[in-house]
């Protein structure tokens, strides 16, 4: 595995890596978890592969944890080469954003709903720092993981309205076996809000399961799953939605393959997850293929 820090040796790198099926990218803001390795081992069967690790400080807004964001490089390269990556490149913020960088992408309107809602700009910083991404490495595939199932729509809405040459393929949530979506900020959890957070994935569970047995009003739905985040101990519950999977507007009545969202806190810690009903066994079967 190569690492390079900076453009010059990124572009050297790549020269030597490309071949006939180009490159898959995983971009990262790195303190990797199985979540993160998932994307990875994907993007190594698949061909020539490619990591980034950059915490993009345009996606994190004034008041929110940038300064404190979990970081371990020498982890982070440890675990890199043990998926088989054959090439990490951990820019510096000028290569990303160069003095005279100038340019925002912006998603409209699927960037200002739910986690956008309360977090302005968030999403702007993501598709910003992903077409600059997307630029600097030029991969073939790019991997992201439903885990940020707003993130991974955006994305793939940006990269078929401006028509980027490159495949985005979105892998499954990867689990604790308790159902707590493994998270870089779950580092951030007391012992006691450990304890509790798997509820959120339970209470996503207990409503799509209701769906299955029938109930398709959207509003009772959410109303149920609003009961069940607004008991988990310690947890503000800050949105919770159904939405279609392809454009996330919200739904009254829900079907097969609707998304149902969730964002909250526990403490200072926020912690988002999902559903798509009628495939959470999907993503419990991923988990224990990796583990
Ligand atoms: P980061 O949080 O480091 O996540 C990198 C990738 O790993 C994202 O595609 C994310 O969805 C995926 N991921 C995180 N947790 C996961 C889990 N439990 N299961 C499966 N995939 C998981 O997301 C970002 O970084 C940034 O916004 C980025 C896209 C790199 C832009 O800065």
């Amino acid at each position: 595995m190569r690492l390079v820090k900076s453009r010059r040796d990124l572009d050297q790198a790549l020269a030597h890596l490309d071949g006939p099926d180009g490159v898959g990218l995983v971009a990262t803001m790195g303190f990797f978890h199985a979540g993160h390795v998932s994307l990875m081992k994907q993007a190594v069967a698949d061909g020539k592969s490619v990591v980034s690790i950059f915490v993009n400080p345009r996606q994190f807004g004034p008041e929110e944890d940038f300064d404190r964001y979990p970081r371990d490089s020498a982890r982070d390269l440890q675990i890199a080469e043990e998926a088989g990556i054959d090439l990490v490149y951990m820019p510096p913020e000028a290569d990303v954003y160069p003095p005279d960088f100038a340019t925002l992408v912006t998603v409209s309107e699927l960037s200002d709903l739910y986690c956008g809602h309360y977090r302005p700009g968030h999403f702007q910083g993501v598709t910003t720092v992903v077409a600059r991404l997307l630029g600097l490495i030029k991969p073939r595939r790019a991997y992201f993981g439903q885990k940020d199932y707003q993130q991974s729509a955006i994305i793939r809405r940006m990269v078929a309205d401006l028509v980027l040459d490159v495949e985005v393929r979105v892998l499954p949530t990867v689990r604790e076996e308790s159902g707590l979506a493994l998270s870089s900020r779950n580092v951030f959890l007391t012992e006691a809000q450990r304890q509790a957070a798997p509820a959120l994935h339970q209470a996503l569970v207990d409503t799509e399961r209701e769906m299955l047995a029938g109930e398709r009003d959207g509003a009772r739905l959410l109303a149920a799953l609003e009961r069940r985040l607004k008991r988990i101990p310690g947890f503000k519950p800050q949105y919770w939605a159904l939405a279609d999977r392809r454009n996330l507007e919200p739904k009254g009545t829900a079907a097969i393959g609707d998304v149902l969202l969730v964002a909250g806190h526990f403490g200072e810690t926020r912690l988002i997850d999902n559903c798509l009903l009628g495939e959470s066994n999907q993503g419990a079967r991923t988990l224990l293929e990796l583990t």
